[in-house]
C-alpha cells in the first residue's frame, strides 16, 4: 500500500512538471509585446526592415503572412520557422534579428532577446502559432 502511494506521488509531481512546461503561450499577452518592443521599430510596415524584407509585425495577420518570399512561421514547428531561428544565436550573425552584428550593436541598434522570450516564441510556434 505504501509503495503505491509513493508511486502516485511521483505521477502527481511529474504531471505538474509537465503541465508547467506546456503552459499555453498567448500571442497577445506573451508574443506581441516582445515583437513590439524589439522588432516593430523597423518592421512596422514601412520601416527599414519592412522595406527590405516585406516583413511586418504590425498585426497577427502580417506576422503570419511573413516576408515577400513567404511565411516565416510554420505553425507547430519552431525549428522549421525562420522567425524562431533568427532570434536564436544558432544562425549566422548576418541574419540574426534584431540586427546584432558588431556595427549595429555599437550603434545600440539591436540586442539579443532574453532566453525566456526566445523560449516563449519557440513554445508559441510549437503550440500552433495561434492568435490567442
Ligand atoms: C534596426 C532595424 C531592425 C530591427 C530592430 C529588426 N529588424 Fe528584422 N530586418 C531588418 C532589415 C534591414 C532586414 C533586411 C535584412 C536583409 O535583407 O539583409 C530585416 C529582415 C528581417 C526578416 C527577413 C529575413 C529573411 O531572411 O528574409 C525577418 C523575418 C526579420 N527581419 C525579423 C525580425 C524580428 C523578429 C525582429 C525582432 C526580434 C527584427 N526583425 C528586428 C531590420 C530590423
Amino acid at each position: 500500500m505504501q509503495s503505491l502511494d509513493y508511486r502516485n506521488l511521483i505521477i502527481a509531481v511529474a504531471s505538474i512538471l509537465i503541465a508547467g512546461c506546456e503552459k499555453p503561450v498567448s500571442y497577445s499577452k506573451d508574443i506581441r509585446p516582445i515583437l513590439v518592443a524589439n522588432c516593430l521599430q523597423c518592421h512596422d510596415g514601412k520601416g527599414e526592415g519592412s522595406t527590405a524584407s516585406g516583413f511586418s509585425v504590425e498585426s497577427y495577420d502580417s506576422l503570419i503572412r511573413g516576408t515577400k518570399f513567404g511565411p516565416v512561421v510554420v505553425p507547430g514547428s519552431a525549428i522549421s520557422s525562420t522567425l524562431y531561428l533568427i532570434v536564436t544565436d544558432k544562425v549566422d550573425p548576418k541574419i540574426q534579428m534584431p540586427p546584432r552584428h558588431q556595427e549595429s550593436l555599437a550603434q545600440g541598434r539591436g540586442k539579443s532577446l532574453h532566453e525566456v522570450q526566445v523560449k516563449n516564441i519557440e513554445l508559441w510556434i510549437d503550440q500552433g502559432a495561434r492568435n490567442n
